[in-house]
């Protein structure tokens, strides 16, 4: 991959430093309910204090539209960061361009924190407007984005604004672009990719590329009933995309050219509908019941899955095997992740996963720490795995190349 600065190589000390962090944090009732962005991006934050910057954090939160939304402001956010901090001061300003920012940024001494408010107030963030981009870029003197959750939106703070001040990543961007790396683009082999979830259809360019890439795609959620229909097994009441069999199929072609293994549930706990403590049962999965759903991957595909993992080196992992959030439909996902986990462990495997629902699971089990790594981003995640270029990411390496 090319190449992009990093933090050691921009001088900070005394300069104002605007870090783009992704803040977008699940929020209820006015409290985080899951502070990990916060907490990954806090190094970073700590590593520019401790470097006598200026640091003024810019970031968007929610979908506002462009306007200001009250409930969307990332006032609560500072205090939380604070917190993350360790206990320090988070200065806030009601607007992120304009007068009243440059006014708090004006008064900012060295290793002081300010955060700046929603970027998505102005319609000029999303459209990535010069103008707004400019307005932020007035604010500084240099540019880090640590938010790699954010780098498949080409907006105003993620990509605009790495051409107009010298421009680095932080400690975040650059490990999680270091594991995808290792991951995907210069793996050790053999490389398994574990892909879940509902829909075929929203993951169709990812199944394209990764069979191009790796040696095992496990196939489970909801969008192996796609494949399993197009091969002509009767799935009973499961969800599927019937009218993708003919896309599943050319998948399945493209896997085979490429030498790519792909392994299908071949046992299922099925049961009457999706609900928790439902009479649940498991089948073959040549019998599935015409009455029944599959709602998980059986203990033999969990096995089998297990198995052919001891063979791989190198995991990734996006989307889970079955309805995981209603029990016991979340068994095979768990078998799962506490194999990968001791796998890990155990150093016979370098595994990476992502995307919400997959992070969720693995906090359910208790293993999000046992595994290589595991990504803060869900859509950034996805659009890698799909291959495509991510400008948040190109923006940076643009800025490295002009030195
Ligand atoms: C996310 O949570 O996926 C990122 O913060 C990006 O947010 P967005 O999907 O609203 O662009
Ligand atoms: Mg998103």
């Amino acid at each position: 991959m090319a190449q992009f600065r990093t933090l050691d190589q921009l001088d900070v000390a005394g300069k104002r430093v605007l870090l783009r962090l992704d803040l977008n944090v699940p929020v209820k009732d006015g409290r985080v309910t899951d502070p990990t962005r916060i907490d990954r991006s806090s190094a970073t934050v700590q590593a520019l204090i401790d470097r006598d910057a200026k640091v003024i954090i810019l970031s968007h939160f929610g979908r506002p539209d462009g306007k200001r939304v009250e409930s969307m402001s990332l006032r609560p956010i500072a205090e939380a960061l604070g917190v993350a901090l360790g206990g320090r001061k988070v200065g806030f300003a009601e607007d992120c361009v304009g007068p009243v920012a440059e006014k708090a940024v004006a008064a900012l001494k060295k290793g002081e924190v300010l955060l700046l408010e929603n970027l998505r107030f102005h319609p000029g963030e999303e459209k990535n407007d010069p103008d707004f981009a400019k307005a932020l870029a007035r604010l500084g003197d240099l540019y880090v984005n640590d938010a790699f959750s954010c780098a498949h939106r080409a907006h105003a703070s993620t990509e605009g604004i790495a051409h107009l001040l010298p421009a680095a990543a932080g400690l975040l961007m650059q490990a999680e672009l270091d594991h995808l790396t290792k991951a995907l683009e210069t793996p050790q082999r053999p490389v398994a990719a574990i892909v879940g979830g509902a829909k075929v259809s929203t993951k169709l360019d990812l199944l394209g590329n990764l069979v191009r890439k790796v040696d095992l795609l496990v196939i489970g959620g909801g969008m192996a009933n796609t494949f399993l229909f197009a091969n002509g097994i009767a799935i009973g009441k499961s969800l599927a995309e019937r009218d993708m069999a003919e896309t599943a199929r050319s998948v399945l072609k493209k896997a085979r050219d490429a030498g790519c293994d792909i392994l299908l549930p071949e046992d299922a706990t099925v049961a009457a509908k999706l609900e928790p403590g439902i009479d649940s049962r498991t089948v073959d999965i040549n019998a599935v019941p015409p009455d029944q759903m599959i709602l998980d991957v059986g203990p033999r595909t969990a096995d089998a899955i297990a198995r052919r993992l001891e063979g791989c080196r190198t995991l990734v992992w996006n989307g889970p095997l079955g309805a995981f959030e209603t029990e016991p439909f979340d068994e095979g996902t768990a078998r799962l992740a506490v194999k990968v986990a001791e796998l890990t462990r155990q150093g016979r495997l370098l595994s990476v996963a992502g995307g919400g629902d997959t992070v969720a699971a693995l906090g359910k089990v208790g293993v999000v720490n046992a595994l290589t790594y595991v990504s803060t981003a869900g859509g950034a995640f996805l659009e890698w795995l799909e291959g495509k270029t991510l400008p948040g990411v190109k923006a940076l390496q643009d800025a490295a190349k002009k030195g």
